[in-house]
């Protein structure tokens, strides 16, 4: 079959774009030389990998579990089924923290996945340390493939569960992207969602219980003039700045993402 029937007949049945990058992995080849070999053959094998691809993406399987990795902030990152699928909208929580001036800080992601927040970070700023950590051993796994990926020598990954005791020293910034959806309020229609780990998705207390605890632990591990950054739901900012307040926190800010909504929260005490 001709690379060029196969394209249009993928391209009838997934996204356009979903069905180029399916063709980038399975070929190896970039999108330029899909175009400039579009009246290749295709060989079977290649064909059924092209088929089995599809078949998974039409039952909603999100694509970066299908190719492996996924772009986010300046890199492709490597990553599995055992770790969320970073979204765009996280982005928005390492440019905020970019901002800041990391030099010499030593900062504390809670729940790093894939470790793509954490990774970001570290590439830009080789002099401040970070520990990332994580409830799941197969995700530290991942992020650890990671950070070896991009030369990331100032992270240590610890395999830790936020429900028990905190054994960190003080940091400059705690960070966190964690579980914050409301599992009650889903439809069961979202995309992709249910191929991913439910401790990555899905929090308590209409979604805010894991953000409430990292807020009520963090405080004690802060350093004068310490901060909390929390990304969340659009929803939840309100609920969590009167959580704040009342917990001993004294300034927050809640900022946008690049969809106009509040994603991500500064708490200082
Ligand atoms: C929303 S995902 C964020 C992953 C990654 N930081 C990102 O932004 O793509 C939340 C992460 O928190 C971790 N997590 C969930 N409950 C946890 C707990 N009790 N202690 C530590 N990590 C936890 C999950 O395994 C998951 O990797």
């Amino acid at each position: 079959m001709l690379l060029k029937d196969k394209l249009i007949e993928t391209k009838n049945k997934i996204d356009s774009l979903d069905a180029e990058i399916i063709f980038q992995h399975v070929l190896k080849i970039d999108k330029a030389k899909i175009y400039s070999d579009i009246k290749k053959e295709i060989n079977k094998k290649d064909l059924s990998s092209i088929d089995l691809m599809v078949e998974e993406r039409l039952k909603g399987k999100p694509l970066a579990y299908l190719i492996g990795k996924k772009g986010f902030w300046k890199n492709n990152f490597i990553v599995t089924p055992d770790v969320l699928v970073p979204r765009p909208e996280t982005e928005a929580l390492v440019e905020v923290i970019l901002n800041e001036n990391l030099q010499g800080k030593t900062l504390l992601e809670l729940g790093t996945g894939s470790g793509v927040i954490s990774i970001s970070i570290a590439q830009e700023n080789r002099d401040c340390f970070i520990f990332a950590t994580d409830i799941s051993i197969r995700s530290i796994l991942v992020a650890k493939q990671n950070a070896a990926k991009f030369c990331c020598e100032n992270i240590i990954f610890l395999n830790h569960d936020w429900n028990n005791e905190w054994l960190f020293p003080r940091v400059d910034y705690l960070i966190s992207n964690p579980p914050y959806v409301d599992k009650e309020a889903t439809t069961g229609e979202e995309e992709g969602i249910w191929y991913e780990p439910e401790k990555a998705l899905f929090s308590k207390d209409k979604g805010l219980s894991d953000l409430k605890l990292i807020l009520s632990k963090g405080k004690n591990f802060l350093n004068e003039n310490g901060k909390v950054y929390l990304e969340h739901a659009p929803n939840q900012y309100e609920e969590l700045n009167k959580f704040a307040l009342k917990n001993g926190y004294l300034n927050f800010s809640n900022l946008n993402d690049l969809n106009g909504d509040k994603r991500v929260s500064i708490y200082q005490c």
